[in-house]
């Protein structure tokens, strides 16, 4: 296996600590690098790579949009979410998937395993919520609401399954939460860097699940909250770790175990 991953900035990616871990693990020949690409470099790097013998590569932050030019084909959850974080090469074709479906419902299955009649809120309207509301809807929820800073993304959102999905204003998310079984946050607040997300869980079933993309800090204000009133939680991590799996098996054919060791690595 040859593969890498392709973003901008690239430094604080983790994919190959987790896909150099496999690799060792699993006794398989190869490597897994990163490359750090600006948009005008982009075109010439993607090409590069597809001719110079990579089994395939990851797209992070911002290209997953923009890679989807250069592959032959796209998986159904690629086409739908109209994004592409993993692609395969085989005899110089390009085969474009979407693996971060699988990775934030594989994580959150762990933990909160029927998702089937379960009504969803997801916070923020940004690539990676299309990716889990796509997952959400396919597992069979009943019901998702979508709030967003910006409505409009949010209301764009919603046409994905506008029977399902309803947008909620930013101002108006503490008031629905009352029904709420599974809640979501996508955004970028909580992360290191950026301000908390500001929400008032008063109104939140007990019963419901709190799980949260970012993952540094692993805790965040959001979890944290949520595990003082004994909610069930899901941090970020996990979905990294998952989302990595089907790609390290669509170069290798090894589908990999996700375990406590690896999530230890990664988090060093
Ligand atoms: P990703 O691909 O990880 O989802 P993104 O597409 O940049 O990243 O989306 C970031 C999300 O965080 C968006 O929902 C964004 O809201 P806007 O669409 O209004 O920009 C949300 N976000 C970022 N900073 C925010 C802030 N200060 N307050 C509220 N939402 C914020």
């Amino acid at each position: 296996m040859k593969a890498c991953v392709i973003g901008h900035p690239i430094s604080h990616s983790k994919s190959p600590v987790i896909h150099n871990y496999w690799l060792k693990k699993y006794s398989i020949e190869g490597s897994y690098s990163s490359i750090d690409v600006s948009k005008e470099k982009l075109e010439e790097t993607i090409k590069d790579v597809i001719s110079s013998g990579y089994t395939g590569f990851n797209v992070t932050v911002p290209y997953k949009q923009e890679v989807i030019k250069y592959c032959d084909e796209l998986d159904d959850n690629a086409r739908i979410v109209g994004a592409v974080n993993t692609v395969a090469i085989k005899e110089g074709k390009t085969l474009g998937l979407n693996t971060d479906v699988y990775g934030f419902i594989a994580n959150l299955k762990k933990t909160y395993p029927d998702i089937e009649g379960k009504k969803a809120f997801i916070l923020g309207a940004g690539g990676a919520s299309r990716a889990i509301l796509h997952g959400l809807l396919e597992e069979g929820a009943a019901s998702v609401a979508i709030s967003n800073r910006t409505q409009e993304k949010a209301k764009d959102l919603a046409l994905m399954a506008s029977d399902k999905v309803s947008p909620i204003e930013w101002e108006q998310k503490n008031q629905a939460l009352g029904n709420i079984d599974i809640l979501v946050n996508t955004t970028s607040l909580g992360m290191t860097g950026n301000p908390p997300l500001d929400i008032n869980m008063e109104g939140l079933p007990k019963t419901a699940v709190v799980s949260d993309i970012v993952y540094a800090p692993l805790m965040t204000n959001l979890l944290k909250q949520a595990q003082e009133r004994e909610n069930k939680i899901v941090t970020g991590i996990g979905m990294l770790l998952y989302q990595a799996a089907p790609a390290f098996k669509a170069w290798t054919g090894v589908m990999p175990e996700v375990t406590e060791e690896l999530e230890q690595e990664v988090l060093l």
